[in-house]
């Protein structure tokens, strides 16, 4: 760990899209987060329940922010164009020379309005392209058919499934994990 985001990046990597932006999380965004996060079909398939209040919202931000300088998490903030508020955010992380993991989540107001295609399909651009990667993996719950779904159109292929992978933060429960990858065609 340490510098596998900074060797590729002067500055925290930005993205100008066409439903939304990427950009560096910041603690003021601590109150937006805290609200999408206030609701059981955003985290439904994810390890944790997201903040429970401002104080750990800061902290979990907190976390992320220095992930970048650190090297264990290359996460952005993706916010609406317009009022610059996050909807949800997207990440890298387990990053080696060559492999590295994404996860996303997003505001459920804005599903299906191929918000998260566009953002996954930046952050490819960005591990392939700019951090030189050659392969990236995602763990979904074998239940979460949207995110499988959306994986598939952006050219990942499901390997197989990883039996109790996931166990849950608080309640501990585990959950069997569908293991999908894509590999840098041009590597
Ligand atoms: C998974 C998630 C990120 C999808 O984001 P999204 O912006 O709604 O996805 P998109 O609009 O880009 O849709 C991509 C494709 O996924 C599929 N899809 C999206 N939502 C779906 C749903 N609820 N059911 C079935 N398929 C779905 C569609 O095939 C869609 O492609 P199409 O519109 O061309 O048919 C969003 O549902 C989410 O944040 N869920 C909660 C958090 C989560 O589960 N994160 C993933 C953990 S691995």
């Amino acid at each position: 760990m340490g510098r596998q985001f900074t060797k590729h990046f002067t500055t925290f990597p930005t993205y100008e899209g066409e439903k939304i932006n990427l950009r560096q999380l910041r603690l003021s965004d601590g109150k937006d987060l805290l609200t999408y996060y206030n609701n059981p079909m955003v985290y439904r398939y994810l390890d944790w329940y997201g903040p429970q209040d401002m104080e750990m919202a800061e902290r979990v931000l907190k976390h992320w922010i220095e992930g970048y300088e650190k090297g264990y998490i290359l996460r952005f903030a993706i916010t609406e164009k317009e009022t610059d508020q996050i909807i949800g955010t997207i990440f890298l992380t387990d990053v080696t020379e060559t492999k590295g993991e994404i996860g996303y989540e997003l505001s459920q107001s804005y599903w299906h309005q191929g918000i998260m295609t566009e953002a996954l399909k930046e952050v490819i651009r960005i591990g392939f392209e700019e951090m030189g990667l050659v392969r990236l993996q995602a763990i979904v719950c074998e239940d979460n058919k949207a995110s499988q779904k959306l994986l598939e159109k952006v050219g990942f292929i499901k390997e197989g499934l990883l039996r109790s992978y996931e166990c849950h933060m608080v309640t501990g429960e585990c959950k069997d994990m569908v293991m999908n990858s894509l590999i840098n065609a041009g590597k």
